[in-house]
């Protein structure tokens, strides 16, 4: 029996349908509690909320005592309506417009993360206007290659976030910010890229962010107090992918940051962490019903499922893979009789995993072990599914987006409500 939260997925599946994303609270919330002891009370962890942003996920992290990233006028509503404190938000974006930074003054937002130079004179006209500075801090990008895909990749110079390092752009814009009355420029932020499971590119962007500190108390006499290091710490999406334990990484993170204050003779700034994947990633699964098996003799096995591409867009954008399992036949599995509990009667053989969306890269995974006798009606569950699945998702084909559910303790509970066509279709205008 495949089971999450004290409850069989069969049970779940049959009582909320199929697609279904699956969040485990207890995977959750445990992951952001070893967040805040692995860095210690002195670090801020910043829920970047990006990779998963619903109402209930983000009060959960607020309850935890996590300030929230949002990155859209839609992830500030979002933080709003989960009651997150304005001063506990960080709002990021490379072109956050007019009515998002306003949303965001009337919000309280504590930190504005500016990213160009045209956000630093909108928001110094704003803080001029109202007589009252700005709260912000620069993003950087600090040049360093991050070892991830090249989609998901943020710290190198040639990159659309921040202000690049190299080119002096960062130098540029804390002088500007620091001559600015209408805005308090509080430190500066780094995010090198997701997905990433080796130390070397956060520990070198740490470095390099500190020197940036140091050589502006040096040219302006400010010590600028804060420095967030951003997300992107990689997790386990398959057997062969080794999670970083979490304390490796604190202790990476804020090792080098000690260090290249010493070298520097800086006093240690205030450090925030921005993760994202590495808090609900793994705390989701995605449930899906197979409809039909297509057999090439010779080629491959194909089972297509319920959803696909436009629910978990990450396999067809970049090659992402994840880990699948037989979870058994809901609702009274297929005609013929069906297997109990996901156990295979006869061995397993390598299979393709595709969506029901008319793409040929609609395949969510090209070469998995599944039982050999699954066929139309069985349940197939799918790991580490609750970063940027949800998130990202779309209507394709017109397609509703499957509903959330969260579970604990052997219940369950909707965090969002699936999708319906009447949803799908209510924004269209006919013509006449
Ligand atoms: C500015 C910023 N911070 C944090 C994150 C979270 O990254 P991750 O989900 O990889 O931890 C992102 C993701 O793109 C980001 O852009």
């Amino acid at each position: 029996m495949v089971a999450v939260g004290g409850l069989a997925v069969e049970e779940i599946a049959a009582r909320f349908g199929t697609p279904l994303y699956v969040i485990d609270r207890d995977e959750l919330v445990g992951r952001m509690r070893a967040y805040r002891a692995a860095f210690g009370p002195e670090v801020t962890v910043t829920y970047a909320a990006k990779a998963l942003c619903v109402t209930g996920v983000l009060a959960l992290a607020a309850a935890e005592g996590l300030s929230v990233d949002v990155a859209s006028g839609g992830e500030l509503a979002t933080a709003l309506r989960a009651r997150v404190p304005g001063a506990r938000l960080v709002f990021h974006g490379n072109n956050k417009s007019d009515e998002e930074l306003a949303a965001g003054v009337a919000a309280g937002v504590g930190r504005f993360m500016v990213d160009s130079f045209d956000e630093l004179d909108r928001l110094a006209a704003v803080g001029r206007e109202r007589d009252e500075p700005v709260d912000v801090v620069l993003r950087v990008a600090p040049g360093v290659e991050a070892e991830t895909h090249a989609a998901i990749a943020t710290g190198h110079d040639d990159v659309k976030f921040g202000f690049t390092l190299s080119a002096g752009l960062a130098h540029e814009a804390a002088a500007r910010a620091l001559a600015e009355p209408g805005l308090a420029l509080h430190g500066v932020h780094c995010h090198i890229g997701s997905q990433i499971s080796s130390l070397g590119g956060f520990t070198a962007a740490a470095a390099l962010l500190v020197g940036l500190l140091a050589d502006l108390r040096d040219r302006h006499g400010v010590t600028l107090g804060e420095l967030n290091l951003g997300g992107g710490l990689g997790i386990s999406q398959t057997a062969d992918q080794v999670e970083v334990d979490l304390r490796a990484y604190a202790r990476a993170v804020t090792g080098a940051v000690a260090a290249a204050c010493a070298a520097r003779d800086l006093d240690l700034p205030h450090i925030s962490v921005e993760p994202g994947r590495s808090l609900v990633g793994p705390a989701g699964l995605t449930l899906y019903r197979i409809g039909t098996v297509k057999r090439i003799p010779g080629v491959r096995t194909y089972l297509s499922v319920d959803g696909g591409m436009s629910d978990n867009p990450r396999p067809a954008l970049y090659g992402a893979r994840y880990e699948f399992a037989a979870a058994g036949p809901a609702g009274g599995g297929r005609a013929g009789g069906g297997r109990a509990g996901g156990a295979p009667a006869g061995g397993t053989r390598m299979v393709s995993v595709a969506g029901k969306h008319c793409e040929s890269g609609d395949v969510l995974a090209h070469e998995v072990a599944l039982p050999a006798d699954l066929g139309p009606g069985d349940l197939l569950a799918v790991a580490a599914t609750g970063a940027y699945n949800h998130a990202m998702a779309s209507n394709y084909n017109r397609v509703p987006r499957p509903a959330m559910v969260l579970v604990a303790g052997g219940e369950a509970r909707l965090l969002v409500r699936r999708e319906t066509l009447d949803d799908v279709l209510a924004l269209d205008v006919p013509l006449d």
